[in-house]
């Protein structure tokens, strides 16, 4: 076959996720590669879980990274906390919130799902009546669900969780980096991430972090694979029922006895390393504010353009904004021209809202102005090409006000 070297066309990736991902990342992830157990790279993991903890807010000591996308880090959360038959409670209030549910499915747990309408979240007392009436071991949550932009707030959840003896998990995938994350503070017993949203980097490397309760449990049901150690007859508790995503074992790989599980997948923690040194360099509330204000800019500009906005406003995370395709307008084919015509990639959605809206994120390298703006500039000519009367310069004006 014959191929050339890979040279992607330049983009601007202003969908929900991924991202271009920040150059810092993709220089680190050019160094050369060094042996599992160097220590230069023990070192680099030690390093990883002191900025992740800063990442995460937390003093959790662990915290590392799954190797895999984002859903390789919920995998390895709800298959080590729920064994088959135990109960746990999903409130659904998007895409994501279904992906729980589901994974809860395949960890063979009795999963119970409440619902709201695509575009809102639940208050805290819709949740602790359902945790009341389901008597879950598990309430795993959607901070931010992307296929809706909305963000489901938590500071209630961990209280109302610790004192009915529930363990909170909660994916962090589409928020974390761009919108306020208190692990402790709030009480979250275990958090994944990924690196492809708001952290700036691509996806592939799913940050987790466990409470001390979370680590007794998930130790609870330890089996340490035959021919690795000593002490592999110790077994305890029901088989966490996957390898890969056991987090006993990867706990005991990242931790000082570095049992040996799998290859680390040392590229990507150069990656996820440099992601967060971006953010702690930053400033964790400096990064927040700096996604609210690129957030706030793209949403004064999508109204400045006439497009009305998808969803609770005042629940929306900071980087992605939903509006709806104006009525005569082909969504896919405006996105085309965007893509085609400049470089500048923007966001269909799923389910009931596929055809309905388009996702703009600013988030990570492109929580900036410059790509906020030229965004915008871009959308006015191509909503106009569909046939949309706009008032012209009014989506970056709009955004420009917000600025000045
Ligand atoms: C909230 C949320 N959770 C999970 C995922 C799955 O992530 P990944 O595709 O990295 O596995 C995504 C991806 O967009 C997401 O937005």
């Amino acid at each position: 076959m014959d191929t050339a070297p890979v040279n992607p066309p330049p983009r601007l990736l202003m969908g929900p996720g991924p991202i271009t991902a920040d150059p810092r990342v993709l220089r680190a992830m050019s160094a050369q590669l060094v042996g599992q157990y160097d220590p230069a790279m023990t070192g680099y993991m030690v390093e990883v879980m002191g900025l992740y903890r800063e990442v995460f807010a937390t003093a959790n000591e662990q915290t590392f990274l799954v190797d895999g996308t984002s859903r390789a880090g919920i995998e390895a959360a709800l298959v080590s906390l729920l064994e088959p038959g135990d109960r746990v409670l999903v409130p659904v209030f998007g895409r994501f919130g279904h992906l729980l549910a589901e994974i809860g499915e395949r960890c063979g747990a009795e999963v119970h799902t409440i619902e709201t309408d695509w575009g809102t979240v639940f208050a805290p007392e819709q949740v602790e009546a359902a945790i009341l009436e389901v008597r879950p071991k598990v309430l795993a949550v959607v901070q931010g669900d992307t296929s809706t932009t909305m963000c489901q707030p938590l500071a209630d959840l961990g209280e109302i969780c610790r004192r009915h003896d529930v363990l909170l998990y909660c994916d962090a995938t589409a928020s974390l980096g761009g919108n306020p994350f208190e692990t402790d503070a709030w009480g979250i017993d275990v958090a994944t991430a990924g690196l492809q949203k708001c952290l700036g980097g691509p996806s592939g490397s799913s940050p987790i972090t466990i409470s001390p309760r979370a680590v007794d449990l998930i130790d609870g049901r330890r089996h340490v694979e035959t021919g690795i150690a000593e002490d592999r007859d110790v077994a305890r508790g029901v088989r966490i029922a996957s390898n890969y995503l056991d987090l006993a074992m990867i706990m005991d790989y990242w931790g000082p006895r570095r049992l040996n599980h799998h290859t680390e997948a040392t590229t990507m923690l150069y990656g996820a390393r440099e992601c967060a040194r971006l953010l702690v360099e930053e400033g964790m509330a400096a990064a927040v504010e700096r996604h609210r204000l690129h957030g706030a800019a793209m949403l004064a500009g999508v109204r400045g353009l006439g497009l009305e906005v998808f969803g609770d406003v005042e629940h929306k995370m900071s980087n992605v904004v939903a509006v709806h395709i104006p009525d005569g307008v082909d969504g896919d084919a405006a996105r085309a021209a965007m893509l085609e015509d400049f470089g500048i990639e923007i966001g269909t959605s799923f389910g009931p809202l596929h055809g309905k809206v388009w996702r703009i994120g600013t988030m990570g390298y492109n929580a900036r102005k410059d790509a906020v703006l030229v965004t915008l500039a871009v959308l006015e000519q191509v909503l106009r090409s569909g046939g949309v009367t706009v008032t012209a310069g009014a989506g970056v004006g709009a955004a420009q006000e917000v600025y000045a």
